[in-house]
């Protein structure tokens, strides 16, 4: 599929700012629609594996249609490209931004894909490349979330996943970019909704995981994910999303998604310490990153700003940065006071 330019087609190009694992997916997705997609990474070794046509490090096992190649130089990656979309790390985001800058075309679609918060500003992914891009450009943003292991998309089984923007048309055109036989967008208006979910669900998925390495079932992971839930909840609403951007595809989904299956890092992690083994053991036998353990530390600190509690994060928090016994984690259920569910349902006016 291409845009038609005084009668001949042109084929929609694409430039993905990092090869891992969803940016390989996405540039599988996108190549499947006809597109030519340039993968831009600093590590050579992958984007020399892509060309060959399998990303043999982050994506082994899928092979890779000839439109989708490895490209070192950033600036040829972006040079003429109709769609950019950054599939860095979260804590890369600034330095890949800051040198992209300069070189995303002014006609270009922009989507992030990334999940997270910068640990030292403690910004969303939109807000990091707000400070960073053009203003020119900000309309031109939107961010991708939901529920979507990368290895299964490749596999092309059926997913749905949210893009949210503060411009429909542009929004809208990015859903029809991505849309696929077996990927399936959603719009969203809501940035900081679908931003919050994406980045604290790690967190509660940490906390599920460790759950399940002590033993625990059923019951447990029930309760942890949808208490989880709430609090993720409580701090979106403070920072002004909407509530039922929650219950989409982007908070719910991604949650249930993240904490109910090992292919998730943060499960994985949490998993581990439920089992008592040492967190530097667990991340050097997964050999990729686990944001949830970054996320502990900026979910707690945004908490903390916006006076939201959430006691799950903070002792995800705690077992992994100040020794506390994973064990811990059952007072969650026996210490704390008792309440109300939902949340407000029982607040009376003051007599
Ligand atoms: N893997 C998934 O299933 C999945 C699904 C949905 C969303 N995400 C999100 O996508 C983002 C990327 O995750 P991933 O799983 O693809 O990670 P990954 O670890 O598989 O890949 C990250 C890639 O970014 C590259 N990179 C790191 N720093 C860079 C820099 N400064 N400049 C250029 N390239 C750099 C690495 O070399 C690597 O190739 C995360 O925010 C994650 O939460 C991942």
């Amino acid at each position: 599929m291409g845009r038609v330019v005084n009668q001949v087609e042109v084929l929609v190009r694409v430039a993905v700012l990092g090869a891992g694992s969803w940016g390989t997916a996405l540039a599988y997705t996108l190549a499947t629609k006809g597109f030519r997609v340039a993968t831009w990474d600093l590590d050579t070794a992958v984007l020399e594996s892509i060309s060959g046509h399998e990303n043999t490090r982050y994506l082994p096992g899928i092979t890779l249609p000839p439109t989708i190649w490895g490209e070192p130089d950033l600036a040829a990656a972006l040079a003429g490209t109709d769609l950019v979309v950054f599939a860095v790390p979260s804590q890369a985001m600034r330095v890949v931004a800051q040198q992209a800058r300069e070189l995303i075309p002014a006609t270009a679609l922009i989507c992030s894909v990334t999940k997270g918060i910068e640990v030292d500003t403690l910004m969303t992914m939109s807000e990091v490349l707000e400070d960073v891009l053009p203003a020119a450009l900000h309309t031109r943003l939107t961010f991708l979330s939901g529920p979507s292991f990368a290895v299964e998309v490749a596999r092309e089984f059926p997913t749905a996943v949210t893009i949210a923007g503060g411009d429909a048309v542009v929004t809208e055109a990015v859903q029809r970019a991505f849309h696929t036989p077996f990927l399936r967008p959603y719009v969203s208006d809501d940035v900081v909704g679908v931003e919050i979910g994406g980045c604290a669900k790690n967190v509660i998925a940490i906390a599920t995981g460790a759950g399940d390495g002590m033993g625990y079932d059923a019951n447990t992971r029930a309760a942890t994910i949808t208490r989880g839930l709430a609090e993720i909840a409580r701090l979106a609403v403070a920072r002004g999303a909407n509530p039922l951007t929650l219950v989409g595809l982007s908070g719910v989904g991604d949650l249930v998604l993240t904490c109910s299956s090992v292919k998730s890092r943060n499960y994985r992690v949490g998993f581990g310490l439920g089992q008592g083994r040492a967190l530097a053991d667990i991340q050097a036998e997964l050999g990729q990153v686990a944001e949830g353990v970054l996320n502990a530390k900026s979910v707690k600190a945004l908490a903390e700003r916006a006076g939201v509690e959430m006691p799950i994060c903070e002792v995800v928090h705690a077992v992994l940065y100040d020794g506390m016994e994973v064990r811990s984690i059952r007072a969650l259920f026996s210490e704390r006071p008792l309440r109300s569910e939902p949340e407000h349902q029982f607040e009376r006016p003051a007599t």
